[in-house]
């Protein structure tokens, strides 16, 4: 894995922003997968500068949401669709039709096959061409919460308390917070062709050094990342504080620079 650290959560998304424009400029019809919640938002932010003011067409970009909370349309303040649309699709020339994020309003009986559908529809695409993650303060990708195998698919999971919690922040009360969701599996997201994994602040710091440097283990699903060949993790300074090999993350990202060489 490459370790980027940076000084801010400014500088995680402009230099997240930097892989997905060059991927845009070299393939403008890339198939993206997305995530919410607070991390990419400053990606986001940056992806809609780029393209206002130096043009970048996302007119062919193709999306694929992670996840969508079960029993929230898209037309719901907290649904992951209207985050989308807020966050990033609504400042872009992205065509909605080319965005996809899990429904959350599947009936109960045709989750399967909706599923189902959903990973076919990554698949006619061409597969994801890159993927932006963040990192759950339980070590979850996407909603694939302790215990998730490798191999899980897209499928309808119940959220962990600690998950709830979390993000009880964007809810009036915790009562709020659906319960269950939609996402795609850690096996679905091992089969990007890239990854970003995007992390900042010191509540960060231990799961992620725990998913970077840790044992591969189905308790901290993004420790599964460390089996795909190129996933970058870019990191600030407190979520990065507690990885033992930090010294040597700076080092090889310096390096890099002038070499552009792959170390991890
Ligand atoms: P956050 O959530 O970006 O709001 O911290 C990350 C996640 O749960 O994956």
């Amino acid at each position: 894995m490459r370790v980027i650290i940076v000084k801010s959560y400014e500088d995680i998304g402009k230099e997240a922003a930097k892989i997905v424009k060059d991927l845009i400029i070299k393939k403008p019809n890339a198939v993206l997968g997305l995530a919410t919640g607070s991390t990419p938002i400053s990606l986001y932010k940056e992806l809609i500068r780029i393209h206002k003011e130096e043009g970048l067409d996302f007119s062919k970009v193709i999306t694929f949401n992670l996840d969508e909370y079960y029993g929230l349309s898209g037309g719901h303040p907290q649904s992951y669709r209207y985050f989308m649309d807020e966050n990033l699709f609504n400042g872009i020339n992205i065509k909605k039709e080319n965005t996809h994020v899990p429904d959350g309003t599947i009936p109960i009986d045709k989750i399967e096959e909706y599923c189902k559908k959903y990973e076919e529809m990554i698949k006619q695409a061409g597969g994801i061409d890159l993927q932006i993650l963040g990192i759950g303060g339980d070590g979850h990708i996407a909603f694939n919460e302790p215990g998730s195998s490798i191999y899980s698919r897209t499928r309808l999971v119940a959220l962990d308390e600690q998950t709830i919690k979390d993000n009880s922040r964007f809810f009036e009360k915790i009562e709020d917070v659906p319960r269950f969701a939609l996402t795609m599996g850690v096996g679905t997201i091992l089969e990007a062709k890239e990854i970003i994994l995007l992390a900042n602040g010191i509540k960060k710091a231990e799961v992620v050094a725990k998913a970077i440097e840790g044992p591969i283990t189905s308790q901290i699903t993004a420790s599964a990342l460390q089996l795909h060949p190129k996933v970058t993790a870019i990191l600030d300074e407190e979520a990065a504080s507690k990885l033992k090999r930090k010294k040597y993350y700076k080092f090889a990202h310096q390096a890099e620079e002038k070499i552009n060489l792959r170390i991890f």
